[in-house]
């Protein structure tokens, strides 16, 4: 029988945590959401706050639906909050250690049978896993930015995760509203193994001054159908997160396509994140309005 989802715990409310606590709460799940400290949670609270009342005052949220979506998720700094949660999502920074050592604190709190899922775009799921005592019911639940946007979510299955595991998390993904693909645990999945080659060539043309920021974002917008161009597309996914995942993915594969083009880590170095500092290929006023300078 199906796993019954009714609370899940978020760890780590940066902008795909704070995103993906607010899918949940959009779709009537109860949400326990924690941080490392106050200040984390203030900022993933403010994410979802923000994102709801432009969904109320764009007319696509009604402003008591607002608020009983807010009144789903509570807040907390403990990871002893989610003592009884049915499925924890883990979307805390990119780093193996970081992710190892909370997987190892989280399954010693949980019930024996929940399923632990890491939003992680490119480590290794199996690695993860291993600092559990349950690698049978760990996964990864991959989502993309914005993720209250956005349908696809990967389900990374490891040699042993648990086909009713699977199954379970495919389903939970599409009573949100996704489209989940199942795949193999592989550096960059599906969608970024194949996205991050053209994002980083992008990046080489633009280095080389073989065309302008704008005519580059323009080509692949309007020639091609694309939502933002590669390099708008760079500044809202984060210079940074870019950077650590062609990384990785240069590292397994070694295909140079994904070897980072020296000038993300020299903007990185400048502090140029993109949207979330206010700067990257482009200038920013606000997280949601960029500035041509
Ligand atoms: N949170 C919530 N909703 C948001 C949002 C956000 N951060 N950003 C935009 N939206 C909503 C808007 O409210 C609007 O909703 P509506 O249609 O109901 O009114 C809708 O999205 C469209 O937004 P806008 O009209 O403001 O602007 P656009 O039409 O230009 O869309 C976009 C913005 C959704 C960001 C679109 O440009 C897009 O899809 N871009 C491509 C994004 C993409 O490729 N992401 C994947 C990155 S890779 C990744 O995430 C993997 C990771 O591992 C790095």
């Amino acid at each position: 029988m199906a796993r019954e989802i009714t609370i899940v715990g978020v760890v780590g409310l940066g902008t795909m945590g704070a995103g993906i606590a607010e899918v949940l709460a959009r779709s009537g799940v109860r949400v326990i959401a924690v941080d490392v400290d106050a200040a984390g949670v203030e900022r993933g609270r403010g994410h979802i706050e923000h994102s709801t009342s432009r969904a109320v005052a764009k007319g696509k949220l009604d402003g008591g639906a607002r608020d009983a979506l807010l009144g789903l998720i509570s807040y907390g700094t403990a990871l002893t909050d989610l003592a009884d949660v049915d499925l924890v999502i883990e979307a805390i920074p990119e780093s193996l250690d970081l992710k190892a050592r909370l997987f190892a604190e989280v399954d010693r709190i949980v019930r024996p049978e929940v399923v632990l899922a890491s939003n992680t775009s490119s480590l290794s799921v199996t690695q993860i896993s291993v600092h559990t005592g349950r690698p049978g019911k760990v996964v990864g639940l991959h989502f993309f930015n914005p993720a209250p946007v956005l349908r696809l979510t990967e389900v990374v299955r490891t040699v042993v995760t648990e086909p009713d595991v699977v199954a379970d998390v495919v389903e939970f993904a599409r009573r949100l509203g996704k489209e989940p693909v199942v795949i193999g645990d592989r550096a960059g999945f599906i969608a970024n193994a194949l996205l991050f080659g053209y994002l980083n060539h992008a990046v080489a043309m633009y280095e080389s001054r073989y065309a302008t920021r704008e005519d580059l974002d323009a080509a692949m917008r309007f020639g091609c159908g694309y939502p933002m161009g590669p390099l708008a597309l760079l500044d809202l996914i984060g210079l940074d997160t870019a950077y650590e995942i062609l990384e990785t993915m240069y590292g397994q594969s070694r295909n140079r396509l994904h070897a980072p083009t020296p000038i993300l880590k020299q903007m990185i170095t400048a502090g140029l994140l993109g949207r979330k500092s206010g700067r990257g290929f482009y200038t920013y006023d606000g997280p949601d309005s960029p500035t041509v300078v």
